[in-house]
């Protein structure tokens, strides 16, 4: 099984990325794209607690988990147990019941990590609209998490550290271009493996 985080950057690409996908043993975890944002918009405006501002963003990958699995046919579950080769997480109820701190730092592909981690995996496959993390103005096919912490990159604020911390890998991949899907599914070295340790 992979874990594959889809990234809300993705929306206007999924005609041709969930084929992609098709016939794979994946779980998908949704980001939350503009979801998020009109979270972030509202919350600019009032200020909510940390812990609703948090549970609005995870709400906000649930819509988009849900279009996700429209899509794409694929079953949605809300706990690891009811995986069945293929599904996408719904990560509300496993987020809410986890030690992850409530803060906007903490985001999808933090949450992803985590899910693949608790799914006894060392790596999870970032799907997003770059072919992987640049560092200066190129590309590179592998990079210590250590060398992002603090650094704006097209991951999470707090991946880097986390993916240390749990001693993961993360395969960044651009979902636009299919073929490069196939091929991170196939366990080929394409985009950028981002390592936290061994
Ligand atoms: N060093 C970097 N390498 C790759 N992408 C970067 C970097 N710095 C910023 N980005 C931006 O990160 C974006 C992807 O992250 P994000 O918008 O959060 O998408 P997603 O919804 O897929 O998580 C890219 O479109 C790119 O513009
Ligand atoms: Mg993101």
């Amino acid at each position: 099984m992979r874990v594959v985080k889809l990234g809300g950057s993705l929306l206007s690409h999924l005609r041709t990325l969930l084929p992609a996908l098709a016939g794979r043993e994946v779980l998908i975890v949704p980001g939350g794209g503009l979801f998020a944002d009109a979270v972030r918009s509202a919350c600019k405006l009032h200020e909510p607690s940390s812990k609703t501002a948090h549970e609005m963003a995870l709400h906000a990958m649930q819509q988009y988990g849900l279009l996700l699995s429209d899509l794409s046919g694929i079953p949605t579950i809300t706990s690891l147990q009811d995986f069945r080769g293929r599904a996408v997480l719904l990560p509300l109820k496993i987020v809410l019941s986890s030690p992850l701190p409530a803060t906007w730092d903490v985001g999808s592909d933090t949450i992803a990590c985590y899910v693949a981690r608790l799914a006894g995996l060392r790596e999870f496959i970032k799907l997003t609209d770059v072919e992987g993390v640049m560092l200066g103005d190129r590309v590179v096919s592998r990079v210590e998490a250590g060398k992002l912490l603090n650094r704006n990159t097209c991951l999470d604020k707090s991946l880097p550290f986390y993916l240390q911390l749990w001693k993961m890998s993360c395969r960044v991949v651009s979902g636009k271009d299919a073929e490069a899907v196939r091929r991170a599914l196939d366990g080929e070295d394409v985009g950028t493996l981002v390592i936290g340790g061994r």
